[in-house]
């Protein structure tokens, strides 16, 4: 967790990191991959049935993945979908015991645990902004980027556009209930880069919230200071101190 949390810091771009938190990313980064590293060795000497003795079988066929390739997806796959789910499950909790009334529903409507993490995503989503490069011309709302401008891309306000949603401020676990009602907000971006975890992702947290909430009837928030990660790019709590008495 802590060498996560590292390498999610060190996602921010670099002007806004301090020596210190560049410092503490480069370790992290090191030590993670000695951690991949010793694991990919037993899992090509032992291999079980997970992700990555399945890595380590592709590149014994001898082609696709070098060992270089299965430790870069490795990272990827930790980097990319550890800090999100930790804090989609995070934020949406919070969300849920700042909204009473939708805390309740979902307690009497289980089924609609799904529906309630889309709204998770759209209304405090855990990935803020990503980046892209114009490859042409293009305007949009009247700005125009002339081919290979960056643009920032803030999902984050998407979510929370008047133009797009009723009542945007509103956090509403019935707004995707419709079995008609398109999945629409920027939570897993767009495009070719569409979160590859996206199924992964709303699977961990239906599963972590409605048993949550199940096990713990009187479930209550036991701080009313939270503390947000100092993270442009990753919006969630350093941590969520719960209480999970019964009533
Ligand atoms: C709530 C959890 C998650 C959120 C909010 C999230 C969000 C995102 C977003 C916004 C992108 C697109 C970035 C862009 O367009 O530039 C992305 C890409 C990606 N995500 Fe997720 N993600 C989550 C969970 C996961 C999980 C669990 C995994 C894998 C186990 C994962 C793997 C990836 C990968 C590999 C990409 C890059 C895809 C590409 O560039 O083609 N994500 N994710």
């Amino acid at each position: 967790r802590n060498w996560e949390l590292a390498i999610a810091r060190g996602t921010d771009p670099d002007d806004l990191l301090s020596a210190h938190d560049v410092a503490d990313r480069s370790r992290a980064g090191q030590e993670v991959v000695a951690y991949l590293h010793a694991l990919i060795g037993q899992r090509r000497a032992h291999p079980t049935d997970d992700l990555l003795s399945m890595l380590v079988g592709v590149e014994e066929q001898g082609e696709v993945l070098t060992a270089a390739e299965v430790l870069g997806i490795c990272v990827l796959l930790l980097v990319a979908g550890m800090e999100t789910s930790i804090n989609l499950i995070g934020n949406g909790m919070i969300a849920l015991l700042r909204n009473p009334d939708q805390l309740a529903l979902l307690r009497e409507r289980p089924e609609l645990t799904p529906a309630a993490v889309e709204e998770m995503l759209r209304y405090d989503t855990p990935t803020q902004f990503t980046m892209r490069v114009a490859l042409t011309e293009t305007t949009v709302a009247g700005h125009t980027f002339a081919r290979g401008d960056g643009v920032i891309v803030l999902m984050a306000s998407a979510g929370r556009d008047p133009a797009v949603f009723t009542d945007p401020d509103r956090f509403d676990i019935t707004r995707y209930a419709a079995a008609s009602a398109p999945r629409r907000h920027l939570g897993f971006s767009l495009g070719l880069h569409y979160c590859l975890g996206a199924p992964l992702a709303r699977m961990e947290a239906e599963t972590a919230i409605r048993t949550l909430i199940a096990r713990a009837p009187g479930l209550s928030l036991a701080t009313d200071t939270l503390t947000y990660l100092p993270s442009l790019i990753h919006r969630g709590v350093v941590s969520l101190p719960l209480d999970l008495s019964a009533d």
